[in-house]
């Protein structure tokens, strides 16, 4: 694995389709994208008050996972990415979609686009895989995109969360473990405090909206500095709908259990079986649909998927 470039290190992660759908949420799954996808989608449709008339833009779109969900309530949905592969697997499956289009990235840089050419920004899970220099020139590139009424939604890992410290400890550990004679991934996962991405992002030209670190994720809506009684009013709508935009401390609880699992700390079988134990929720199912492919991908490691497991998601 070529760790010395952001492009290399995602066009070997997406040389197949296979290794492209695991790059976004771990699955391999295109049931499961399409179920993590739907859940996001759901999260920056609200954050980012679409309704049909914006011009939108993803950094890091990877597969198109959120963007296949969130194209239909957009003007125009344009997907970047450093990875011509994830591009040409996003390409497929956003295929019979006709307002959609797509921009490789060739560095930190969006500069192929006008200044205030777009209503709406985001990205999700992209800041947390760079170094920060890159994270605030982004950040200043999101800005310089966004028209003076436009809205971003911004997302990274959060340092400060139990359950975040813990998946930076794999890190840490990875580290350990390492020849410390080679550079570091430069993909490799980066975490920010909430102090920390909320100074980056006022400092490149934002005005924080919302923001919350209540699970391992840092969830920011901005709109540009100056905004005046923007901000207010963003802040009046958002309020209802809030805890459908931030991952609740649930979230965060069963993200814990999953690592617990991958870290090898605990059997998949008994989270599946704690997980059908608890009251029937929406997150709940999302975990235990996600552990269950996870499971099926690492049979060769974890044994045999339960054959009632095995028949439910074959059948
Ligand atoms: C974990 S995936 C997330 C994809 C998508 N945002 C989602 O949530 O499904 C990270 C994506 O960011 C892209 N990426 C990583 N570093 C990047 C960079 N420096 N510039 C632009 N895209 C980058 C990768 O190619 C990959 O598609």
């Amino acid at each position: 694995m070529d760790f010395e470039s952001y492009s290399s290190f995602w066009n070997q992660q997406a040389s197949t389709d296979e290794g492209a759908l695991a790059a976004v949420d771990g699955s391999a799954s295109e049931e499961i994208v399409r179920l993590t996808g739907g859940w996001t989608a759901d999260q920056v449709r609200l954050a980012l008050a679409l309704d049909g008339r914006q011009r939108v833009l993803e950094l890091g779109c990877g597969v198109g996972r959120i963007g296949r969900e969130l194209a239909g309530d957009c003007r125009s949905w344009v997907g970047t990415d450093i990875s011509a592969n994830m591009l040409e697997v996003a390409r497929e499956r956003l295929a019979d979609l006709d307002n959609v289009s797509f921009q490789p990235l060739h560095r930190t840089s969006l500069d192929m686009f006008e200044s205030a050419s777009f209503d709406r920004v985001y990205t999700v899970a992209v800041l947390c895989h760079m170094d920060k220099e890159d994270l605030f020139l982004y950040l200043q590139e999101l800005r310089r995109l966004l028209n003076e009424d436009g809205i971003a939604y911004l997302e990274t890992w959060n340092l400060a969360h139990p359950m975040g410290w813990k998946r930076w400890q794999f890190e840490v550990n990875n580290w350990k473990r390492s020849d410390q004679s080679q550079r570091k991934n430069v993909a490799r996962n980066q975490f920010c405090t909430p102090d920390e991405f909320e100074l980056y992002v006022r400092e490149a030209g934002f005005q924080v909206v919302r923001s919350w670190a209540d699970s391992p994720w840092i969830q920011v809506i901005a709109v540009p500095a100056g905004a005046g009684s923007q901000v207010a009013a963003q802040q009046e709508r958002i309020d209802p709908v809030s805890q459908r935009i931030a991952y609740s401390r649930q979230w965060g609880e069963l993200f814990g259990q999953l690592l617990d699992v991958i870290y090898g700390l605990r059997a998949p079988g008994d989270l599946l079986a704690a997980l059908d134990q608890m009251p029937a929720h929406e997150e709940v199912a999302l975990y235990r649909a996600y552990l269950v492919a996870l499971w099926r991908q690492g049979q060769a490691h974890w044994g045999a998927l339960p054959p009632e497991v095995e028949a439910e998601v074959s059948g």
